[in-house]
């Protein structure tokens, strides 16, 4: 049976079925089951105008894209396709919905970033622009011990002044507050202060757990005042994550004082998890 397929504008009536499509196809939206509503009932209140479906001979939605327009680029925020009704051009087809609408109004780029549909914008004409690298290190398995020569304590409110000046620069201790603060909720174990044995601060740690996973811990920041510490503070974190129950502790790089290869060397592997992930930003121009 040649089934046709029909490109048109998302209605608020398509919303529960592409919340479906889109709990069938992202696993981190399947595991927060208002996310997809939430956001896409609010992109059919704010701005409409690249939000599109595709619909089979039975009127069945069976894919939809959340693009954007904004200035001088466009943008693919999600892109799905029912599983049954894959590598039939639909993904195709609601791509170049976007990039006429982009067209219409005189943008000549549009942007997107994924973790594992790289081959198919490609096929498309997207070329990557940008590697955002993670990486993760599976705890389970594996001697986890406190560094040597280090000792680890949970950093407390009244230890931000005192952070204040060992860090001894104000930008850099506002991105350590903004994760310190994110943590302080859920996940206050989890801002560690790593000093030598006479009580000498070397760094700080924070991490916080993953809403779509409790089994990962996420490294959200890491700060050391000699790269030769940097290793010790984020030993010293993996020794928390493993106590405090996590299977996976994931980074994502740059991390201060810490390169690819030494995290290589040290059994850590590129993040590929459905929920941690490196993530390809691409580009194409119309
Ligand atoms: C990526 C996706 C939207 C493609 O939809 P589609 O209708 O199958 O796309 P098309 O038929 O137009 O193109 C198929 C091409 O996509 C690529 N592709 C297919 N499955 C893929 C997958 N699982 N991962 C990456 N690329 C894939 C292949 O290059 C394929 O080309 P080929 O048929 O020549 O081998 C669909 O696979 C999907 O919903 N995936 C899950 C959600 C997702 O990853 N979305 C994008 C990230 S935001």
């Amino acid at each position: 049976m040649v089934v046709e397929y029909k490109l048109r504008e998302m209605r608020p009536s398509d919303v529960l079925a592409v919340v479906r499509i889109a709990n069938q196809s992202f696993l981190e939206t399947a595991r927060l089951g208002w996310l997809m509503g939430r956001r896409i009932v609010q992109r059919l209140i704010s701005d409409r105008e690249c939000l599109f479906v595709v619909e089979d001979s039975r009127g069945e939605v069976v894919g939809f894209v959340v693009g954007g327009c904004r200035g001088d680029r466009a943008t693919i925020g999600w892109i799905a396709v029912h599983p049954n009704h894959r590598g039939r051009g639909i993904g195709g087809m609601l791509l170049k919905a976007v990039e006429d609408r982009a067209r219409e109004k005189g943008i000549r780029v549009v942007e997107t970033g994924t973790p594992f549909a790289r081959p198919f914008y490609e096929k498309y004409g997207y070329e990557c622009v940008h590697v955002e690298r993670s990486m993760i290190l599976e705890l389970v398995g594996r001697s986890i011990s406190i560094p040597e020569g280090v000792r680890i304590r949970t950093i407390m409110l009244d230890d931000l002044p005192m952070l204040l000046e060992f860090m001894g620069d104000e930008d850099e201790w506002l991105r350590f507050a903004s994760a310190y603060f994110a943590a302080y909720e859920n996940d206050p174990e989890k801002a560690i202060l790593v000093t030598s044995e006479e009580e000498n601060v070397l760094g700080v740690a924070v991490g916080r757990s993953d809403k779509t996973c409790s089994e990962l811990a996420a490294l959200s920041y890491l700060f050391v005042k000699e790269k030769g510490d940097a290793v010790k503070v984020l030993n010293s974190f993996a020794y928390v994550a493993s106590s405090r129950g996590h299977r996976w502790l994931g980074v994502e790089l740059p991390i201060m004082g810490i390169t690819e290869e030494l995290l290589e060397k040290m059994g850590w592997q590129d993040a590929k998890l459905p929920f941690f992930w490196t993530r390809y930003r691409l580009r194409k121009k119309l």
